[in-house]
């Protein structure tokens, strides 16, 4: 069944430069952990422990992070600080984890197309870690994950957004086969608010089949010159089927500064573990 997820991360992270001129923006804090390692854990609780990176220059300090620090390890060891570490301890534990670099930044479908070195012939999770998606039950990509044992083909992950923010998404249109489940009939990549097919933007969590690998190769540069993924997915869609799932939570855009303070403030006040205050 499902093992791997795709963490694509070759981006630049424009919108929060200064900081991230010589740091990767998923190594920014929310509180006292990195973006990423909440999509990592995410991956992990849906029982996704084979992880891919694909990354481009500048991005070292993700592959450190998941990775032994020994002499910090050994400079703490026997120390009350030893406990800080735990939950990153944890995650090493429980994956594996594998780079790849994207040459060139071409757009999001040539990342993951760059990610067929890591992944293979199977299907495969694919996380932007720059959306942060909670949830109190079973997370977005373990809600994906049932829903692809029972239907075995691609699934987006999608929520309902205001008009004049539609332009920032990929947008789907479709029939709704089931409560919060639709089989996608169109996608645009950023639409304007009088061309978007419908209110429901495509968030960063996917499934994809192997197939979509060869469809991106077929897909020519389209929106901003990009490889884009939705154009791929809507090949996919036409000729076999492609699912959209409003999921169940609740999620932060932490590529804009408004959202990674919003997240910042959600997660000190309601996860960070009142022990690890200090
Ligand atoms: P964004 O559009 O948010 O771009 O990419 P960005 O560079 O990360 O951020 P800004 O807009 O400059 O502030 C969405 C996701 O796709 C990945 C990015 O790393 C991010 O996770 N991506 C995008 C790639 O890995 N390669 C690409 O060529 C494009």
């Amino acid at each position: 069944m499902l093992k791997k997820c795709l963490f694509p991360v070759a981006g630049y992270g424009t919108r929060f430069l200064p900081a991230t001129k010589a740091m990767p923006k998923e190594m920014l804090p929310l509180v006292n952990k990195p973006l990423v390692q909440y999509g990592v854990e995410e991956a992990i609780e849906a029982g996704l422990t084979e992880i891919g990176f694909v990354t481009g220059r500048g991005k070292r300090a993700i592959e450190d992070h998941f990775d032994t620090n020994f002499e910090l390890e050994q400079q703490i060891a026997g120390t009350g600080k030893e406990r800080y570490l735990d939950c990153v301890r944890q995650v090493i534990d429980s994956a594996s984890f594998s780079y790849t670099r994207q040459g060139e930044m071409r757009g999001l479908g040539d990342a993951i197309l760059q990610g067929q070195r890591l992944i293979g012939d199977e299907a495969f999770a694919v996380v932007l870690a720059d959306d942060l998606c909670l949830n109190e039950e079973v997370g977005v990509l373990g809600q994906m994950v049932q829903l692809y044992k029972q239907f075995r083909c691609s699934i987006v992950a999608v929520e309902e957004v205001p008009k004049e923010q539609i332009h920032k998404f990929g947008v789907i249109a479709g029939n709704e086969i089931k409560p919060d489940l639709f089989q996608v009939t169109d996608m645009v990549e950023k639409p304007s608010a009088e061309d978007a097919p419908s209110n429901m933007a495509i968030i960063g969590r996917y499934i994809l089949t192997p197939d979509i690998f060869d469809l991106i190769r077929e897909t020519p540069p389209g929106k901003n010159g990009e490889v884009q993924i939705t154009d791929a997915l809507l090949t996919q869609a036409k000729r076999g089927c492609v699912l959209a799932y409003r999921f169940k939570g609740r999620r932060f855009d932490c590529g804009s500064v408004d959202g990674f303070i919003e997240a910042t403030n959600h997660v000190y006040k309601n996860i960070y573990l009142p022990g690890e205050k200090g």
